[in-house]
């Protein structure tokens, strides 16, 4: 079976070359080229243990059946991309959004991120949520189906991390108690596959890619071929036998899952979780999906019994007193981006007459915070001169885009007329050295969040008004302003 082939690869970068180098021509790290063998692999003979009703192939496969097809023959209603396992709950379906509707049959999802995230957690709920599921929808149902089980399948969480026991003691933790999740602890890809198929499983949970090895592969576990090969392995089992598999992946100090992107190349759903170290918020991002949008992102709150999907998340870096019916001076709410998601963010100003003048910036740019003021002052005749003025973003976010530059000169003349701005406003928009209000990027996105969370007004440049107005925020008034000024007789 197939021609033995020897190559040189690097450890750290995954390149490979016909020859030996002391260092990596790809990535010049020194001593990394690992002599590695493809004959087994390659062949794809390894996983062939595992047989496959040929039935369950064809009916799910109709790409497999023949050689070319024209576009109208393809049998669409066999379309995965329409065909999810769906998950309930509310935080399954933080997770269904982000894998962009459910979870597709056949899948190989990927979920890396920095040890102690949270990541076993977020799977171990995940197989819970799956296991659980009353209401298969059509794919897993048809599946079970079709292998005669007459009911849902299991969840088989495959651990080479822990032992059953602490598994077993996560669970408790987090109040799982179906009988649908089967453990197992192993890292032998082969030997797991073996056991996995004849439960027929709904889902599969590898915990984690660097823990298993395939016998026959150079480099020991968590090697990049040895990495690079399982999820391999892992693919063809997914396409093969339609059961989607979970990967979790530890992120090393790179930021790279296993060291190199080659992984993120294999699989069809890269998620990355992340959390600040003293937060217990945690997001959930999609870095790749073949099958839906990346710009999703899931937030969730990690409790003693686990995840809990956030339900306001655009609201998480908002103080409490915003909340409160009762609102104080000097706070105006700005919107900004993190990837593709926006979140509301508080600004905090305090203004108060002092003999020495100061200026004091938390989570603002001074340099930026000096230049509002100085327009706040002579485009828009506030007397702040003999004023100390102290500028503080709540929840320790930072604010580095223009656009919240209108929150931050609102915030200020808050504070300085010592007239609170109703908390059902938000302000977007940049200030430009004449007071004018500029256009700032993915204005719509940063409107439509400001909408749903139920806010009356929004401020943005007059540019953008008609725009927005066209668009049509049910219940939200869209204020366009010029400049300062107007912002000023609009809110105060
Ligand atoms: P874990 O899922 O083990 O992280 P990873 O697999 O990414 O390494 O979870 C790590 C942390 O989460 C751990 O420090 C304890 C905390 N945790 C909770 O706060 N609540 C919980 O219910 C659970 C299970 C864990
Ligand atoms: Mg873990």
């Amino acid at each position: 079976k197939g021609k033995s082939k020897t190559s040189w690869v690097c450890e750290s970068c995954g390149f490979a070359t016909g020859q030996w180098w002391g260092s990596c021509r790809s990535c010049n790290a020194i001593g990394t080229m690992k002599q590695f063998s493809e004959v087994s692999v390659a062949s794809g003979s390894k996983v062939s243990g595992i047989e496959v009703s040929e039935n369950v192939m064809r009916s799910w496969m109709p790409h497999q059946a023949g050689g070319l097809l024209r576009l109208p023959e393809v049998q669409r209603g066999m379309d995965q991309l329409a065909w999810r396992i769906a998950l309930s709950g509310p935080f399954g379906s933080e997770v269904a959004r982000v894998l962009g509707g459910g979870l597709v049959p056949g899948s190989l999802v990927l979920v890396g991120g920095d040890p102690g995230v949270g990541k076993s957690t977020l799977l171990l709920q995940m197989a819970a949520t799956i296991a659980e599921q009353q209401d298969l929808g059509k794919p897993a149902a048809a599946i079970a189906e079709q292998q005669d089980l007459g009911k849902p399948a299991p969840v088989v969480y495959v651990s080479g991390e822990e032992s059953i026991e602490q598994i077993g003691n996560r669970a408790d933790r987090l109040k799982i108690g179906t009988e649908e999740i089967f453990l197992y602890s192993s890292t032998d890809i082969e030997d797991i596959l073996g056991k996995i198929q004849p439960l027929f499983p709904s889902a599969v949970i590898i915990d984690s890619i660097q823990t298993v090895y395939l016998k026959g592969v150079t480099g020991s576990a968590g090697g990049v071929q040895q990495v690079k090969e399982c999820t391999s392995a892992l693919l063809r089992f997914a396409k093969r036998t339609n059961i989607p598999v979970l990967l979790i992946g530890h992120v090393n100090k790179d930021g790279d899952i296993a060291g190199p992107r080659v992984l993120e190349h294999i699989v069809d759903v890269v998620l990355y979780m992340e959390g600040e170290k003293y937060s217990t918020h945690r997001l959930l991002r999609p870095v790749k999906n073949r099958f839906g949008s990346t710009d999703e992102l899931g937030v969730f709150e990690m409790s003693h019994s686990g995840l809990q999907a956030v339900s306001n998340p655009s609201e998480i870096f908002l103080s409490e007193q915003h909340t409160d019916s009762q609102v104080l001076a000097g706070l105006a709410v700005a919107v900004i981006m993190d990837g593709s998601r926006s979140f509301l963010i508080e600004v905090q100003a305090l203004c108060t007459s002092a003999t020495s003048v100061s200026r004091h910036c938390n989570g603002i740019q001074a340099s930026r915070a000096d230049m509002i003021i100085s327009v706040l002052m002579k485009q828009a005749g506030l007397m702040l001169r003999e004023n100390s003025i102290y500028i503080n973003v709540v929840s320790g976010v930072s604010l580095k885009e223009t656009a919240g530059d209108v929150a931050v000169a609102a915030a200020i003349c808050s504070s300085f007329l010592e007239f609170p701005i109703p908390n059902d406003i938000a302000f977007i928009g940049e200030i430009g050295l004449s007071g004018e209000l500029r256009m700032v990027p993915r204005i719509e996105k940063r409107v439509t969040t400001v909408a749903k969370l139920g806010y009356k007004t929004c401020i943005v440049p007059a540019s953008a008004e008609k725009y927005l107005a066209n668009l049509g925020f049910e219940g939200m008034k869209i204020v366009g302003c010029k400049n300062l000024k107007e912002v000023i007789n609009n809110v105060f």
